[in-house]
């Protein structure tokens, strides 16, 4: 049995944590936005991670999960602000925390899921000097996707932007959570300073693979399987890789019309589709698929620090899961 099903029993403790974790908040409305999407399921790669690198290093897994749910706690805060950022109306199949209860509400939820995270992480049954480091990590990440998410938004009004200044914004954005996740587990796991560094390179190559291909879905998933829109990142003219290929690659009346859909906020179903389309059939999407193949393929070169067999193939899979997933 492959990821994720092989996963069931770790995801179910996982969220039994998560959700207690926000069993001590007062106030009604406060506590329930805030649980809106740790209730709505989510897939949990996050703290799944933590406990893979734990045991990847000869740790218990469940020593990683204050951690790994710590991680998720900031997540999801980062969702919630994430929507309102980007105008967004479902995610996890239902109304988004702002759309549901108010823009103010939404800044406040985000805020108090942002602080428990660092209550949670002072759980981790580690010696003193390891919990500063996991509470560092915690700290650091936050910093650094503040920059990822500022930079995204730059990027929409920005003209010319490179690939690498989009792997640059993404490494910021997602895949510093990714490496954290693997970091801290390694951590926890007490691995050696060879193992930690490994994983959490591991964790940062497919934390990059994984964005792009959260790209793809917004092109080729449907709002039912994916469980948020699509094709909001054209509306909301967002520089990922395949729109930042597209416009190395494009000449002529298609990228007079694609530029005419990009980042027009009333643009129709009809308009959004044809600017997809132009996507498609210039091989932007097909081409950063690729590119994402390579990252997982280049993650996976870091696992030889891992020397159990049976936890390198979970991590192996847990890579191609990254970019084959389809929500
Ligand atoms: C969504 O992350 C945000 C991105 C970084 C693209 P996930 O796809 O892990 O979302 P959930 O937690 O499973 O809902
Ligand atoms: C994800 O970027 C980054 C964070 C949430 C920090 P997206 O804006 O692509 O995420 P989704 O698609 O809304 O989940
Ligand atoms: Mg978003
Ligand atoms: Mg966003
Ligand atoms: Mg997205």
């Amino acid at each position: 049995m492959a990821f994720p099903d092989d996963q069931k029993d770790r995801v179910k403790k996982i969220d039994d944590y998560l959700m207690r974790s926000l069993g001590i908040i007062e106030n009604k409305t406060l506590k329930t936005a805030m649980a809106h999407y740790p209730a709505a399921g989510g897939k949990r790669l996050r703290p799944l991670l933590a406990t893979m690198a734990s045991e990847a290093v000869g740790g218990k897994y469940d020593a990683a999960i204050p951690f790994g749910v710590a991680l998720e706690i900031v997540h999801n805060f980062t969702l919630v602000h994430d929507d309102v950022m980007d105008e967004d109306d479902t995610r996890r199949g239902i109304k988004t925390v702002h759309s549901t209860f108010g823009i103010p509400e939404a800044i406040l939820a985000g805020d108090a899921l942002f602080a428990r995270a660092f209550e949670v992480v002072l759980d981790s049954e580690v010696d003193d000097t390891d919990l500063v480091r996991l509470v560092d990590i915690l700290a650091r990440s936050v910093r650094l996707l503040a920059e990822g998410q500022q930079l995204d938004m730059d990027f929409e009004r920005a003209k010319r932007i490179s690939p690498s200044d989009y792997m640059k914004m993404v490494e910021y954005k997602t895949a510093v959570l990714y490496s954290a996740a693997a970091r801290g587990g390694a951590i926890v796991g007490g691995g050696t300073d060879v193992q930690e560094e490994a994983l959490a390179e591991y964790g940062r190559l497919i934390g990059l693979g994984f964005q792009i291909w959260d790209d793809v879905l917004d092109l080729r998933s449907d709002k039912e399987t994916f469980g948020k829109p699509v094709l909001n990142d054209i509306r909301n003219g967002k520089k990922t890789l395949i729109v930042v290929q597209a416009l190395e690659d494009l000449k002529g009346p298609e990228r007079a019309e694609f530029l005419s859909v990009l980042g027009k906020k009333g643009a129709t179903p009809g308009e959004l589709m044809k600017a997809r389309d132009i996507l498609e059939s210039v091989g932007a999407v097909d081409h950063v698929t690729k590119v994402a193949d390579e990252l997982v393929k280049e993650a996976k070169k870091a696992l030889k620090v891992v020397k159990n067999p049976a936890n390198k193939k979970a991590l192996s899979e847990f890579a191609d899961y990254m970019v084959r997933r389809t929500s």
